[in-house]
């Protein structure tokens, strides 16, 4: 134990059955041992919703614990221990930016519906709800982008561009029906007939593993198994035996022969949780390591400053959920809920 370790436990146990602490699996161990709740991006959005507590703490990035907040019932407060932990991707594309590119596709009388990943802004939410869009994770993309092509005559994909051309190979969509589009100016070309329009947008953690990477650990293991994030570029997807969201990579190292040894190409915090919960029966092993500086700013320290905060009756680590945006920003998270839950 050491001295935030104490404190933390010490304002659990003074906030009671008031608090929940909630993580997701690419926090650092010293963080993810005090959640009473861990998971993926869905499945914590999930479990928020049969959290009574007045406080949840969050211990992941701002996006995740933005939903929280606005899945949250009247009277609870979602805390973030670090208020500046967004990720990179989901600041790469903005409301009003998406807006004129989607004004400019539609201009031909097409109509073009938004799916957003979880990993955007709360404006970007809002508007998928407004447009008839909606909200997807790694782990329901497939069903989601289904779908978003049912609806209309094309589909934005956003921010990601690498979970949205794999998520297009597993349905078996035609390359020729893809284009990936330009924020900036026209074009290109094939986007004015194309059923699938994917923002620049990528993950700098998952887009450093490589197909190289790949053959060595390949060469150095003969028979491991590799498994990847789909937010890695489709030649590392196309290169690995396996490919999903964070709770299947967690499901793949589970399920592994034993005696294996099982690659993943994912966050090194998971990874080396994973190592070290199935070392008796096989071996798990990063691609490389890769870790998310965005999910290590919440450290042990600052989850205990911010339940310090929360017991004192503060709301300084609060996540605010701008009214303007409250309303469609949920039912586009409401509307992935009732497709693909
Ligand atoms: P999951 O949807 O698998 O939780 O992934 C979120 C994320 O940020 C991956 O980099
Ligand atoms: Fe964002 Fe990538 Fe970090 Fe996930 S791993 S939170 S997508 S920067």
């Amino acid at each position: 134990m050491n001295p935030w370790s104490d404190a933390i436990e010490a304002r659990r146990r003074e906030l009671g059955s008031s608090l929940t602490i909630m993580g997701h699996h690419y926090q650092a161990d010293e963080v993810i041992r005090h959640a009473d709740l861990r998971g993926d991006t869905l499945q914590l959005a999930r479990q928020a919703l049969d959290v009574d507590s007045g406080h949840i703490v969050f211990c992941g990035v701002y996006f995740m614990a933005e939903s929280v907040a606005l899945l949250a019932r009247p009277g609870q407060t979602v805390h973030l221990p670090e208020p500046s932990a967004e990720c990179s991707m989901a600041l790469m594309s903005t409301a009003p930016a998406v807006e004129r590119v989607l004004e400019r596709l539609e201009a031909r009388g097409r109509k073009v519906t938004p799916l957003v990943y979880g990993n955007s802004t709360l404006g970007l939410k809002a508007l998928a709800g407004a447009r008839g869009g909606a909200v997807c994770t790694s782990a329901n993309a497939l069903p989601m982008l289904r779908w978003a092509l049912e609806q209309s005559d094309a589909v934005l994909f956003l921010p990601d561009r690498n979970l949205g051309w794999n998520t297009a190979d597993a349905l078996g969509l035609p390359l020729a029906e893809r284009a990936l589009i330009r924020p900036r100016g026209d074009g290109p070309e094939e986007a004015e007939n194309a059923r699938l329009l994917l923002w620049p947008g990528f993950c700098s953690i998952h887009t450093r593993f490589t197909t190289r990477q790949i053959d060595r650990l390949r060469a150095e293991h003969p028979g491991a198994l590799v498994a990847v994030h789909p937010e890695c570029t489709p030649e590392v997807v196309a290169a690995a035996d396996a490919v999903g969201s964070t709770s299947f990579l967690i499901r793949y190292a589970a399920e592994a022969p034993a005696g294996s040894t099982c690659v993943l190409g994912t966050e090194i915090n998971l990874v080396e949780r994973l190592a070290a919960e199935h070392r008796d029966r096989l071996t798990v092993l990063p691609l490389v390591e890769s870790a998310c500086t965005h999910m290590a700013q919440t450290t042990e320290e600052r989850l205990a400053a911010c339940l310090e905060a929360a017991a004192g009756g503060g709301d300084g680590f609060a996540v605010r959920i701008s009214e303007e945006n409250r309303e469609q920003a949920r039912s586009a998270l409401e509307r992935m809920f009732q497709t693909a839950g």
